[in-house]
């Protein structure tokens, strides 16, 4: 995929984010800008703070210190109904999925369109089949989550997050328990979306092929910072130790006694 790098402000800057959770410190002055317009993937170990990461960007969590500017807005220090306004610009599909087991396909994406606008049923129903079209799914509108496979869940958790036609959207750990084919099929989906909706896209993953199929970037957290920031094609080449047992599948030397 083309790199794009606007010269514009970026999407969100993170600057110094830092948090703890019972004294143990999960970002240690973490900054990150992502720009307008990229996909972005962020990698890292299990535990190494991604969704919590993820989480601050779009304001469900607090940080102890540092900021998250939102195309210029401070997510961290605004008011409650500056938030709520600030979220609504961001798509989000949760690392478990979270769709509404008692209720239809259709309904569940229709769910944030009856919500947050005053469309009427003809107007929620074209909506409902254009989001479905652009995660390429037909036929499954009157289903239930529990009849589909889990392929074709994450892609109606990601039909749902695209529904208010967000301008940046978050993706956590989308092809987490699939195959390989079908990891390969969201990862054709996220970037049919992308070049359907010119969205800002970061996705969570620990899944490099994904990382290298979607991003115009990859972002390595590690130990509360991120320790590579990198085009796909550099990212491989990246001399940081971590970078490259990460990518082989190895168990980096300095965590060996750890294990
Ligand atoms: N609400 C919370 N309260 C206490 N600790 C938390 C909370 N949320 C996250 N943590 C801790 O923060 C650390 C990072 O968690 P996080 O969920 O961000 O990891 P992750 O990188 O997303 O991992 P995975 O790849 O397994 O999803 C973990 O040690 C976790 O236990
Ligand atoms: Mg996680």
């Amino acid at each position: 995929m083309a790199m794009q790098r606007p010269s514009a402000e970026p999407a969100i800057s993170v600057i110094d984010l830092h948090k703890s959770f019972d004294g143990k410190e999960v970002l240690r002055g973490l900054d990150l800008d992502i720009d307008r317009g990229e996909s972005l993937a962020v990698v890292g170990g299990s535990g190494a703070g991604k969704t919590v990461f993820l989480k601050h960007l779009i304001g469900l969590l607090p940080p102890d210190e540092g900021n998250v500017v939102v195309d210029g807005v401070d997510i961290t220090l605004a008011s409650p109904g500056v938030a709520l306004e600030l979220r609504k610009r961001f798509g989000m599909s949760f690392q478990e999925g979270a769709l509404f087991d008692s209720m239809t396909v259709f309904d569940n994406i229709a769910f944030p369109i009856r919500r947050h606008t005053d469309r009427n049923r003809e107007e929620v129903a074209e909506r409902v089949g254009e989001c479905l079209r652009l995660v390429r799914l037909n036929g499954v509108e009157t289903k239930f989550p529990a009849e589909l496979s889990g392929g074709m869940r994450r892609r109606v958790g990601f039909a749902r997050a695209i529904a208010l036609e967000p301008e940046i959207l978050l993706f956590d750990e989308p092809t987490t328990g699939l195959d390989p084919i079908n990891t390969a099929a969201i990862a054709n989906v996220i970037n049919h979306m992308r070049s359907e909706l010119e969205v800002t896209a970061v996705t969570i993953t620990h899944d490099m092929s994904l990382a290298f199929r979607i991003a115009d970037r990859i972002a390595m957290i590690r130990r509360g910072t991120i320790i590579a920031l990198e085009t796909p094609e550099r990212f491989r080449v990246h001399p940081d130790p971590y970078v490259q047992a990460f990518l082989k599948g190895e168990v980096p030397a300095d965590e060996e006694e750890a294990l």
